[in-house]
């Protein structure tokens, strides 16, 4: 699995980074996902957090 931050959607508000943080970090202002893929155990909480964004900008696939 892949997650991916729209920058341009992002607000930078960290709930991804303080929720997932083995899957997103803040860069600046705005998240971003860590690595290629989302690592083994935090599927659910990547995919939590499409719900979660509070402007849909993470997605995952
Ligand atoms: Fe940005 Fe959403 Fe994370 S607004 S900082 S991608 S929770």
């Amino acid at each position: 699995m892949k997650a991916k931050v729209d920058a341009d959607t992002c607000i930078g508000c960290g709930l991804c980074e303080s929720t997932c943080p083995d899957v997103f970090k803040m860069e600046g202002d705005k998240a971003v996902a860590i690595g290629a893929a989302v690592p083994k155990g935090s599927e659910e909480c990547a995919k939590k957090m499409v719900e979660d964004c509070p402007v849909t900008a993470i997605s995952v696939a």
